[in-house]
């Protein structure tokens, strides 16, 4: 008999007890051995559920219990749940998790103690929800040089800037719509300001490219400054606004990595990324890109992953799983400056001196949009460096405008 605990009976955590307990057959016949449910740790009171009889409150018992083999962290957050874990690897416990801001700051630090306590740590739930992503990036493309890691991170701002685009929707009640869903994270913030789908970069950055990329390293920005009006834009210009993380490795052992909201052209496959779905595109020297579609959030797609972790460890009490990466350090990510195409936004009451301006600084621009009845220029520019496309944008007379980025 294999003894597993669950720390956390949130949204996730309860997915995992009602997968663990209503589909124990199936996982125990993946198993080959029985498995069970030993404890769930939690302090808010659940004495009405069928399986009362595993909560508990008191962490020392699942860490002093010799039993226990396997626990999965499904608290979220920082504290405790890093020093649980610490733990529980300490006692040479094998531990699997959901929680990315515990994995994208403290993984190569906890990577490290399972290796030396000869048990596993991981961590598939982490990113993508359901979506099998860090196993077969890290086991079926590992003949690859991996070059690129770009996605759609998010459920939560994808679904939010889906309504927006497709029912009309305001930022506010859509993401009061994600929330009711069990998308959002306790505080949404996270979500809308980038700082999720910042956490989910740095684990597949560390793990593609060898070494922890930390968040702070992450140039970050999140949706809150997409309005309505660019998500029209971006559409009559054959483009959907997506929040994009992407990931790159670059000569000289340096990477660079950042977060942002995108323009994203129709001829891209991430534009077709809708509602709760995340993708990621890994391109490979040998394979060229590969994607990566499915659920990114929400209870039993995360809950899949937590058990899927479950299962392997299972498998794999006397075996360790290679899913390590070093330490990282300062200088390794850098500024992206290659160049690109960016969408533009201008506007200005003196619409004619405007529009006169920006003839004569992109005068064979045909990707635009002139609304004279509103004093705006919708427009993409040609490929260049962010710096050159500067220069010329401070030649044009406008009184406000804005600035995103383009994928292809
Ligand atoms: N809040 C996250 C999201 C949950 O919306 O994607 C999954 O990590």
């Amino acid at each position: 008999m294999i003894y597993v605990a669950i720390m956390g009976h949130g949204t996730v955590g309860s997915g995992v007890a009602e997968i663990m307990i209503n589909h124990n057959p199936l996982v125990a016949e993946k198993v080959r051995d029985k498995i069970e449910v030993k404890y769930i740790l939690e302090l808010r009171d659940f004495s009405s559920l069928p399986y009362a009889e595993k909560f508990t409150d008191d962490f020392e018992k699942i860490v002093n219990d010799p039993e226990v083999k396997i626990v999965a962290e499904v608290m979220g957050g920082i504290h405790p749940a890093y020093e649980f874990v610490k733990r529980c690897l300490e006692a040479k416990k094998s531990v699997v998790t959901s929680n990315k801001e515990l994995v994208a700051m403290k993984g190569a630090e906890l990577l490290k103690i399972a290796s030396e306590n000869s048990v596993n740590f991981l961590f598939e739930a982490s990113v993508g929800g359901g979506i099998p992503i860090l196993r077969p990036m890290a086991q079926c493309l590992a003949a690859n040089d991996i070059n690129s890691v770009t996605g759609i991170l998010n459920g939560t701002t994808n679904y939010v800037l889906n309504k927006m685009i497709v029912d009309d929707m305001s930022f506010d009640t859509a993401l009061a719509l994600a929330q009711e869903k069990g998308f959002a994270e306790k505080d949404p913030t996270a979500d809308i300001e980038g700082h999720d789908t910042c956490r989910k970069i740095c684990i597949l950055a560390s793990l593609a490219f060898g070494k922890h990329v930390y968040p702070e390293q992450v140039k970050t920005e999140g949706i809150t400054n997409v309005t309505l009006e660019d998500v029209a834009y971006a559409q009559k210009l054959g483009c959907a606004i997506k929040l994009i993380a992407r990931a790159k490795k670059l000569p000289g052992g340096h990477i660079t990595a950042e977060v942002a909201p995108m323009l994203v052209s129709n001829s891209n496959m991430l534009s077709h990324v809708n509602g709760v779905f995340n993708a990621i595109m890994v391109h490979g020297d040998a394979t060229g890109d590969v994607m990566f579609y499915g659920k990114g959030a929400g209870k039993m797609p995360t809950a899949s992953a937590v058990v899927a972790d479950i299962i392997d460890c299972a498998k794999h009490l006397h075996a360790r799983k290679y899913f390590d990466w070093q330490e990282g350090e300062e200088g390794y990510v850098v500024p992206d400056t290659s160049k690109k195409r960016f969408f533009v936004l201008i506007k200005s009451l003196d619409f004619e001196a405007m529009s006169k301006s920006f003839n004569a600084v992109f005068p064979d621009n045909t990707w635009n949009i002139k609304n004279e009845f509103s004093g705006e220029i919708a427009f993409i520019t040609d490929e260049d460096f962010e710096v050159e496309i500067s220069k010329k944008l401070d030649k044009i007379k406008y009184e406000s405008i804005k600035t995103m980025k383009m994928l292809f």
